[in-house]
C-alpha cells in the first residue's frame, strides 16, 4: 500500500534527494509553523533549515522586527552541529552595533519559554575577534573579547585607499594618494606600513604642500582606527574551521570619517574568504577524482551580514558591494553562504532580493520596502503572500518564509534564543 508518510518537521532550503538522503542531519531549528494565528497563535511542525549546501538568506523586516534575533537563532545553530560537519564549515558574522558576544552568555530572562519549547538556556561558543586598537577599550566596557585582528595595509589597493577616504582619480588628493602607493610598493613590495605611505607621501615632488598636508592628515586619521598593519591577521585566523567568529565593528559605527572602514574590513574579508576558497574548491576536487575523502584546510563558510544595506547599497559605490555581489552571483560553487539582515530593502542592492533563495520577512510596514520585494520577486506576490502578511501575529518573532526550493511559504514564529538577547530594546522600566 502506498502512505504518504508526514514528517514531523519541515525541512526548507533542501532539495527532496537530499531530505531523502541525509533526513535532518545538517540542518538548523529556526522555529515552528504557524497553524492558527489570531490571539494565541497555535503552533505546529517544527521547522529545520538546511545548512549542509551553501544558501543566500536574506532577513527583513522593519526595525526591532526581529531580525537580529533571527540571525543569533541560527548561530546558535551552527555552534550546535555535530562536529563532523562542524569541522567544515566556518561562520563569520559581522557585527555593527556590537550585540552578538552575549551568544556567550545564557539566557536568563526566558528560561519557561525556553523550556516550553523544550530547548534549554545555555551559552553559544563563540570567538569574539575586534580591531586591535580598540581591544582595550572595549574591553574595559565589559566587552568579552577572544583576540584582536587588523588588515595587511598591502591587501588594500590604490582603489580601495581611495574609496575608503571617499577620494576619485580627479581629486588632487586622490592622485598624490595613488602615486605615493606605486612608489611604495615599488620598494617595499607588499610589506609596508601607513608610515611608509606618509613618508613617500611627504617627499613627493610635484604635489603641492596643501594637497601633501590634507593627504597626511587623512592617513593619520586611519592610522588612530588601530586596524591597519604591516602584517595583517592571516585569513585562516579569522575563518576558522568548526568556529564561529564575531567581528565586532562596532566601534566605527558612529565616528566622523570613519564611514567607510567598515566596508572595507567587509570587503577586503569577503575578497579573501573568495580567493581561498576557490583555490581549495580545486583542491577538493582533484582529491574526490582520486577517490579519496572531500575535504581540505580551508572550511566552507557562511557571512552573516546585519544592516546589510550599509554595505550593499544601491545608490551609491562600496568597497564591499562587488565583492558580495560575487559572493550572490558564484558564491555558492566554492562554498560560501551569506546571511544578511536589513530594514531597508529599498536601499538594498537588488540582487541581494532577486537572487536569494530562503527569503525570510519579519513585519514590514514601510510601503517603499515592502514594494522593493515586491517589485522583485513578483512570483511570491500573490493574493497568498498579502494574506499570509495581515495574518501574521503583531508580537515578535514571527515571519513568512519564502523557500525557493520547495517554492512554499511559511508562516512561522522564530525558537526563543538560548542565550542572552544584548539587543533588547532600551526602555525606562526597570523591570
Ligand atoms: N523570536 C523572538 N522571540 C522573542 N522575542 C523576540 C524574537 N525576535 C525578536 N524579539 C524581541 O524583539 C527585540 C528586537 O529584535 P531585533 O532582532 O533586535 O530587531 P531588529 O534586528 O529587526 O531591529 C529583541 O531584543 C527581542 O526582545
Ligand atoms: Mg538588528
Amino acid at each position: 500500500m502506498n502512505v504518504d508518510i508526514v514528517s514531523e518537521d519541515a525541512i526548507i532550503g533542501r532539495s527532496l534527494d537530499d531530505i531523502e538522503k541525509y533526513g535532518q542531519k545538517g540542518t538548523a531549528y529556526i522555529g515552528k509553523v504557524v497553524m492558527s494565528s489570531g490571539e494565541r497563535p497555535v503552533l505546529g511542525r517544527r521547522i529545520l533549515c538546511d545548512v549542509a549546501r551553501p544558501h543566500v538568506v536574506l532577513i527583513c523586516g522593519k526595525r526591532g522586527g526581529g531580525k537580529s534575533y533571527t540571525m543569533a537563532v541560527f548561530i546558535e545553530e551552527f555552534a550546535r552541529l555535530p562536529l563532523e560537519l562542524k569541522k567544515r564549515i566556518s561562520v563569520i558574522v559581522i557585527d555593527t552595533v556590537g550585540i552578538f558576544w552575549s551568544l556567550k552568555i545564557p539566557n536568563k530572562l526566558n528560561v519557561s519559554d525556553i523550556e516550553k519549547w523544550g530547548l534549554r538556556a545555555e551559552e553559544t561558543r563563540v570567538r569574539v575577534l575586534v580591531p586591535k586598537g580598540k581591544k582595550d577599550f572595549l574591553i574595559k566596557k565589559g566587552v568579552p573579547v577572544d583576540d584582536a585582528f587588523t588588515i595587511k595595509v598591502s591587501d588594500l589597493d590604490e582603489t580601495e585607499w581611495l574609496a575608503l577616504f571617499r577620494l576619485s582619480w580627479k581629486d588632487p588628493e586622490g592622485v598624490l594618494l595613488s602615486r605615493s602607493i606605486e612608489k611604495v610598493k615599488e620598494t617595499l613590495g607588499t610589506y609596508y606600513g601607513i608610515e611608509d605611505i606618509i613618508k613617500a607621501v611627504r617627499t613627493d615632488e610635484e604635489a603641492d604642500k596643501i594637497t601633501k598636508h590634507a593627504v597626511i592628515n587623512r592617513l593619520k586619521v586611519a592610522q588612530s582606527w588601530g586596524l591597519l598593519e604591516k602584517e595583517g591577521t592571516p585569513i585562516k585566523e579569522i575563518a576558522k574551521a568548526g568556529e564561529v567568529t564575531i567581528i565586532d565593528i562596532s566601534t566605527y559605527r558612529t565616528t566622523v570619517g570613519m564611514e567607510s572602514t567598515g566596508e572595507m574590513i567587509v570587503g577586503l574579508l569577503g575578497k579573501k574568504l573568495f580567493e581561498e576558497r576557490m583555490l581549495y574548491r580545486k583542491e577538493e576536487e582533484t582529491k574526490l577524482i582520486q577517490g579519496k575523502e572531500r575535504e581540505s584546510e580551508m572550511p566552507i563558510v557562511w557571512l552573516f551580514v546585519d544592516e546589510a544595506h550599509m554595505f550593499m547599497p544601491n545608490d551609491r559605490p562600496s568597497i564591499a558591494l562587488e565583492v558580495l555581489l560575487e559572493w550572490i552571483r558564484i558564491g555558492r560553487q566554492p562554498g560560501l553562504s551569506l546571511v544578511l539582515a536589513t530594514q531597508r530593502t529599498e536601499k538594498l542592492h537588488s540582487d541581494a532580493i532577486s537572487q536569494c533563495d530562503i527569503f525570510i520577512s519579519h513585519r514590514m510596514t514601510a510601503r517603499s520596502d515592502i514594494a522593493a520585494v515586491a517589485q522583485l520577486r513578483p512570483s511570491y506576490m500573490h493574493q497568498d503572500f498579502d494574506k499570509y502578511y495581515e495574518e501574521m501575529p503583531k508580537a515578535k518573532g514571527f515571519a513568512l518564509i519564502l523557500d525557493d526550493n520547495s517554492e512554499k511559504i511559511w508562516l512561522v514564529k522564530i525558537r526563543p534564543r538560548l542565550s542572552w538577547d544584548a539587543g533588547v530594546t532600551a526602555n525606562a522600566f526597570r523591570k
